[in-house]
């Protein structure tokens, strides 16, 4: 299957599925947008809006919503199961390495498949239709949302960041917000753990004053998720990017020197001022919460709007889970197993709960195989990558469902005695939004193993034995149903 093109094809495609609405008459994207997405995704089962008449903004329109339904997700990506989009990285490095030539070439041929998910720069883009420069280049052009109330301004809170590099120069592409902070300026939340902070780090240890940047708004699904996927440093996000979609993606040069997806609706060019810091916030985040961070971060300046004939923004909404966001994360969990399996061959399974927002919990299951195998993978998982960032992480047995919360809880009531199956890391890194800990980033975590004790853990006894009922009873029962009358 071909990737879907872009986000109008995507729309499309939504439509076709029933999961879009239009709206006609006017809305506006200060509060009342993203009050009307949120309702719609507390209702329940979500679907996207396309806002035809956007008020201020004649000639835009807006996205919302769009990732309102996991399996909708994946069918627009073309797989049975999101795995398989991680096992595309990682399978073909697995299984026994082939011994005769005809092995080898096969395996030859997979290893080189990935090749197809390489970008592919392209002389062409529809977004080159309006080129807006000088002093009708403005942020004031783009309906940006207004979230809360109380936010600190109008944000760009879907826009896919665009950075080189400086030390690889792999692209990185992150979801960061953006404030608007005037006709030409933005800030960028990048948060401390993530790779555009690690680049404005490095860039400003190599005495960079600014970096080129691009904020990209809309695109095809596949690549707007990598935006928000944390990809490990230092594989390129448009490559990854490939991988989710199955095909490598098109990208366009701009004049900065920074390759762009060129399926985009809107793209500002310009650069990364890692002279000009400023305050950031109040916004209200995934928490719910109003996020107003004690440091400071870069500005983006703004050179160049470029955007294709009746442009399409597509803003996502925060606040109190669960939101478009939950669904986000949940696509990270699913494809991203199979890298995590790959380094902590135990883990058989994880879930992120969407009330936990992303960082603050997560269910394991692993495989265990011997004493202190629960506290090991506890200890693993809080240093890996984003996951690093989960607050509380619960490791269970394989054969409890981590997607059902009661088997969880069944499991950490009847396996975990506190005092040794609880592991409290003190003073350590947390999430950036974390609204729990007085100093930002900085925090502790707590992992709870409540797999069952092998004899070694549990003062050389062996594990109570479980009850299973009488085989024979079961079929008599089974046989028997309808005879009791019950139902
Ligand atoms: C709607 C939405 C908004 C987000 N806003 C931010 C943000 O302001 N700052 C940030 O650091 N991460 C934010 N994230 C999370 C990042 O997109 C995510 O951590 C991603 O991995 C960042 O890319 P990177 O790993 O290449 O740095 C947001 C995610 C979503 C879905």
């Amino acid at each position: 299957m071909k990737p879907i093109a872009d986000l109008r094809s995507y729309l499309e495609f939504l439509e076709s599925k029933d999961m879009l609405r239009r709206v006609s008459v006017e809305a506006s994207p200060i509060l009342e947008i993203p009050e009307i997405l949120r309702r719609i995704m507390y209702r329940g089962s979500g679907y996207a809006v396309l806002f035809e008449k956007v008020k201020g903004h004649e000639g835009f329109r807006i996205a919302g919503n769009i990732f309102c339904s996991l399996d909708v997700v994946r069918q627009a990506l073309g797989v049975e199961r999101l795995e398989v989009i991680g096992e595309r990285l990682f399978e073909p490095l697995k299984g026994p390495p082939p011994l005769g030539i005809g092995g080898k070439l096969r395996s030859l041929g997979e290893v080189l498949s990935l090749g197809k998910y390489m970008p592919k720069a392209v002389g062409r883009a529809g977004f080159t239709a309006n080129v807006l420069e000088g002093r009708e280049a403005s942020f004031n052009l783009i309906p940006a949302f207004k979230v809360w109330p109380k936010d600190g301004g109008r944000y760009l809170t879907y826009a896919l960041v665009h950075v080189r590099d400086p030390v690889r120069g792999v692209m990185n592409m992150g979801v960061y917000r953006v404030m608007i902070a005037g006709d030409k300026e933005g800030v960028v939340h990048w948060q401390i753990h993530k790779r555009g902070m690690q680049a404005q780090q490095d860039s400003v240890e190599k005495g960079e004053r600014r970096i080129p940047a691009a904020l990209v708004i809309g695109s095809d699904p596949g690549t707007l998720l990598t935006g928000a996927m944390p990809v490990p440093y230092p594989i390129d996000k448009h490559l990854f990017a490939g991988v989710v979609r199955g095909e490598g993606l098109p990208v366009y040069r701009l004049p900065n020197g920074i390759h762009v997806p060129a399926n985009a609706e809107i793209v500002l060019e310009g650069y990364i001022d890692l002279e000009d810091l400023r305050e950031e916030g109040p916004y209200g985040d995934h928490f719910g919460y109003y996020d107003k961070p004690s440091r400071l971060f870069p500005t983006f300046r703004l050179e160049r709007v470029w955007h294709r004939e009746e442009p399409i923004y597509y803003g996502s909404v925060t606040g109190k889970p669960p939101l478009e966001d939950v669904v986000i994360g949940k696509f990270a969990e699913r494809i991203f197993l199979p890298a995590i399996q790959t380094l902590l061959p135990e883990v058989v399974d994880i879930d992120l709960p969407p009330h936990g927002v992303f960082q603050g919990m997560a269910f394991v299951s692993i495989r265990k195989r011997y004493p202190g195998h629960g506290k090991k993978a506890l200890l693993a998982l809080m240093g890996l990558g984003q996951l690093s960032l989960t607050k509380i992480i619960v490791v269970v047995d394989h054969d409890i469902n981590v997607h059902d919360v009661n088997q969880v809880i069944w499991a950490v009531s009847s396996h975990v005695d506190p005092q040794r199956d609880v592991l409290v890391v003190p003073h350590s890194h947390t999430d950036e939004l974390d609204p729990a800990t007085p100093t930002p980033m900085y925090g502790s975590k707590l992992g709870i193993d409540a797999t069952r004790k092998l004899p070694e853990e549990y003062g050389g006894k062996q594990w109570p034995e479980e009850v299973a009922p009488d085989p024979e009873t079961v079929r008599l029962v089974e046989g028997r149903w309808g005879e009791y009358g019950l139902d």
